[in-house]
């Protein structure tokens, strides 16, 4: 009986994720014998619902937010349902004791694909690229598409899950709001994002609010690691100039020159190229100068031809003030470019609502 209502359940697109006693979790991860994985918020381990379809479920760490809000957030989450987002099918809470239930995803997720290591499956550049719109899809549909803007706030190659046919899906949004940790906002903002993904206005006040192009600059950095295979900044690079990787790269598109990837077809490089493009507007500084995420869908998807040289990359605000006094790409004064607040486009960060 139990099984046919919670299959019934799972069926009903709109229906709310079931909630769960922690003794139905435990039984559902068989003893929490099998450990997928650790992150920020907590572990997740592997398990199977009654009815059969395996699970992956994300055991909380402490947090400090209360048990109405959790559920409140439990239920906005829940709702959403999108091709390239993971699907939560149930939720727990009680005492201290909080986990969360989404679809299991048996392909893992997206950081073993990128980063080659022996033994790993080599996706093709074309699977590469379908892989990319289908995150920059799940993003958009967060940020536009659904009746609440999401904001992701840690989008990264660990976050990307594949199903058995490679389509992404996106894991882990609204964990910052649904999740609040202990801690001043500044620091569980750093907390919550991952270093080498986080936009820069999460550490430097001056170039802009937080707002959904934060998620814009983390999904560049991921499609520059995914087009390169590698990730941005690596410190043991063959020559000084590769170590951060969108500087090299630029500086070879500016050049003109062929990219140097190995054994590369001619259709392949115009893709890489495509994402590498796209991926130097998303990680623009200043977030108004990165493009929305239907904006990023549409230049993924059209032709290369179209996508405007983007300005050069820059890692810190400081550096920004110098190269716009030499080389002058920005006609607004440095002054200003480093001073004045964002225009009306940029929402409050969620997190700060959260904590005032
Ligand atoms: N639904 C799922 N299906 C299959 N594997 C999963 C699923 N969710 C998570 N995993 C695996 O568990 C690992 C740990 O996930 P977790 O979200 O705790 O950490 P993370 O993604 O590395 O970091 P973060 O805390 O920033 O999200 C992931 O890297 C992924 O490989
Ligand atoms: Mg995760």
């Amino acid at each position: 009986m139990y099984e046919c209502i919670e299959l019934y359940l799972q069926q009903q697109n709109n229906s709310m994720p079931i909630g769960y006693s922690y003794k139905e979790i435990k039984k559902m991860a068989r003893g929490f014998k099998d450990k997928l994985g650790e992150g920020g918020f907590g572990t997740v381990f592997k398990g199977n619902l009654r009815s059969g379809p395996g699970v992956a479920i994300k055991m909380l760490g402490k947090s400090k937010g209360n048990g109405q809000d959790f559920i409140s957030e439990v239920a906005t989450i829940g709702r959403i349902h999108h091709l390239n987002v993971v699907q939560l099918f149930g939720f727990c809470i009680e005492g201290s004791k909080r986990a969360l239930v989404y679809e299991f995803m048996p392909n893992g997720s997206l950081d073993k694909f990128i980063f080659s290591k022996e033994g790993s499956i080599n996706l093709s550049y074309n699977k590469i690229y379908d892989i990319a719109i289908g995150v920059a899809r799940g993003i958009a549909y967060l940020h536009h598409g659904c009746e609440m803007k999401i904001l992701h706030f840690d989008i990264k190659p660990h976050n990307i899950l594949l199903d058995e046919n490679f389509i992404p899906k996106l894991s882990d949004f609204g964990l910052a709001k649904l999740h609040p940790i202990e801690n001043s906002v500044i620091t569980m903002t750093a907390a919550r994002g991952t270093i080498g993904y986080m936009a820069p206005e999460l550490f430097y006040k001056n170039i802009g609010g937080v707002s959904y192009k934060a998620d814009v600059y983390s999904f560049g950095m991921l499609l520059m690691e995914m087009a390169g295979k590698r990730k941005n900044l690596k410190t043991n690079a063959q020559h000084s100039s590769q170590i951060y990787f969108p500087f090299w790269i630029y500086d070879q598109l500016r050049k003109e020159e062929e990219i140097d990837i190995e054994n590369i077809s001619e259709e392949d490089m115009k893709i890489v190229k495509k994402m590498i493009m796209v991926a130097l507007w998303c990680i623009q500084l200043k977030p108004n100068d990165r493009p929305s995420m239907s904006k990023v869908v549409e230049m993924l998807e059209g032709n290369i031809e179209r996508i405007e040289m983007p300005p050069e990359p820059t890692m810190y605000p400081d550096e920004t003030i110098s190269r716009d006094e030499t080389t002058s790409f920005d006609q607004t004064t440095s002054g200003d470019f480093i001073s004045s607040s964002d225009s009306g486009e940029n929402m409050s960060n969620p997190l700060l609502e959260n904590t005032s």
